[in-house]
This record gives structure tokens, C-alpha cells and sequence, in this order.
């Protein structure tokens, strides 16, 4: 199968120098691509800012702000079997971006506007055997929000999980996959890697269903 992976944080800048931003560390996508790969898998990753090593065989894509992932993600989209969209997208970028440096020594009121949701983008030129997944980062109700996700982003697969696991943190409290048809996996206290492995194999098992019908 052909993956398309993405991976990282967003940058939303206000200036040249200055933007928003989140402490995703790629570490997920990472995995991921790498379990693809050794499975036999054509990947390719589209990255954020973060150290994303080198895969040897593996394509990866930089880009910095949710508009450049959404380009990126829409072109590779049309060509790949599988999106696993691990990345974190940031919600919203400044309305505005100054060409230069701000010497603001004064409060000043941000205003954001909403990015482009790109799963929501992907699904309406998703193809019928085409697999996507998606993750949801919950403080609260994870199972009922992570739900509403899967079905309004119409996901083939979601991996909910909680703000504990985000950044560079190693624990991995409370992680469940949930399924279109109300099917719940229970993953807690899995690794990244391990959870990475089991997604992939997941991933295949999907496909071959999907094919068969
Ligand atoms: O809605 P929320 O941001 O929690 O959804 C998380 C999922 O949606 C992740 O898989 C993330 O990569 C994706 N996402 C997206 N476009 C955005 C924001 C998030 O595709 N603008």
C-alpha cells in the first residue's frame, strides 16, 4: 500500500520571526512510517517543524503552517492508499502576517481565525477504498468528543487520547481506537511504538476488508 503520514506541529506566523505554535515532537508519525516501511509499504511523511529523523526509502515533505500541510496533504492524498493524519494541526493562524518584525512595546490584541480543517477537506475527495485515520486530543468526555470526530470527519479509524500523552511526554495513560461501526480498542498504557505497530497492522486488516467488498 502507499501511506501518506503526516507528523509535527504547525507554525502559524505573525512576523518573520515570531508564531504559534505546539509542542508536538513528530514521535508518533515517526514510528509509524517506519513500521509502514519495514511492512513492505511505499511511505511518504509530510512533516512540521520537528526533528523527524531520516527513513531510509521513505519520502518525507516539509512544510511549516497548516496551509502548507493542507497543499501538501491534497496533492499526495489523490495518489496514497492510507492517511494517517497524526499531526497537529494548529486550529487557528493570526489573520494577519506582518512582513516585518512588530516593535510593539505596547499590549496588542491577536486576533486568529480558524484554519482549514484538512480531514474534513480530504473526505469530500476521499475514494471509496481509500483508508483514513485520525487522532483526537481530549481533556474531558474522551470516548463521547472522539465519537463525534470519527463521524463528523467520517474516519475509518480515530485514536483517542489524552492532553497527559502530547508533547515529548513518555506516558501513555489512557488511549483508545474507535471504529465507525461503535467498535472501542483499549490501548492504554501502550507506547508510541507499540501503538504505532498496532495501527499499521490495523491499517492492513482494514484494507483487505475494504477491497473484498
Ligand atoms: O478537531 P481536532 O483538531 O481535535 O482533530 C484532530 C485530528 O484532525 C487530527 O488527526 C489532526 O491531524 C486533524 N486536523 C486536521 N486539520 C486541522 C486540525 C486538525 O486535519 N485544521
Amino acid at each position: 500500500m502507499k501511506f501518506l503520514i503526516t507528523a509535527g506541529p504547525t507554525r502559524e506566523y505573525l512576523d518573520p520571526v515570531r508564531f504559534i505554535s505546539n509542542p508536538a515532537t513528530g514521535t508518533l508519525g515517526y514510528f509509524v512510517a517506519k513500521k509502514a516501511k519495514q511492512r513492505g509499504h511505499s511511505v511518504t511523511v509530510i512533516t512540521g517543524p520537528c526533528s523527524f529523523s531520516e527513513i531510509r526509502g521513505v519520502k518525507k515533505i516539509q512544510v511549516e503552517s497548516a496551509l502548507e500541510m493542507k497543499d501538501a496533504v491534497e496533492k499526495e492524498f489523490l495518489s496514497c492508499d492510507v492517511l494517517v493524519m497524526t499531526a497537529a494541526v494548529s486550529d487557528w493562524r493570526p489573520e494577519k502576517r506582518y512582513r516585518e518584525k512588530l516593535k510593539m512595546k505596547r499590549p496588542w490584541k491577536l486576533k486568529l481565525i480558524p484554519n482549514p480543517d484538512i480531514l474534513k477537506s480530504v473526505e469530500k475527495i476521499k475514494k471509496g477504498n481509500q483508508v483514513v485515520v485520525g487522532f483526537a486530543l481530549e481533556s474531558t468526555s474522551i470516548i463521547e468528543n472522539a465519537r463525534k470526530k470519527l463521524n463528523e470527519k467520517k474516519l475509518d479509524m480515530l485514536v483517542a487520547n489524552t492532553v497527559e500523552n502530547f508533547g515529548d511526554s513518555s506516558r501513555n495513560n489512557e488511549i483508545f481506537v474507535l471504529y465507525p461501526d461503535g467498535k472501542i480498542k483499549d490501548c492504554s498504557g501502550y507506547s508510541k511504538r507499540k501503538l504505532a505497530s498496532f495501527l499499521v497492522l490495523e491499517i492492513e486488516r482494514h484494507n483487505k476488508l475494504k477491497r473484498r467488498k
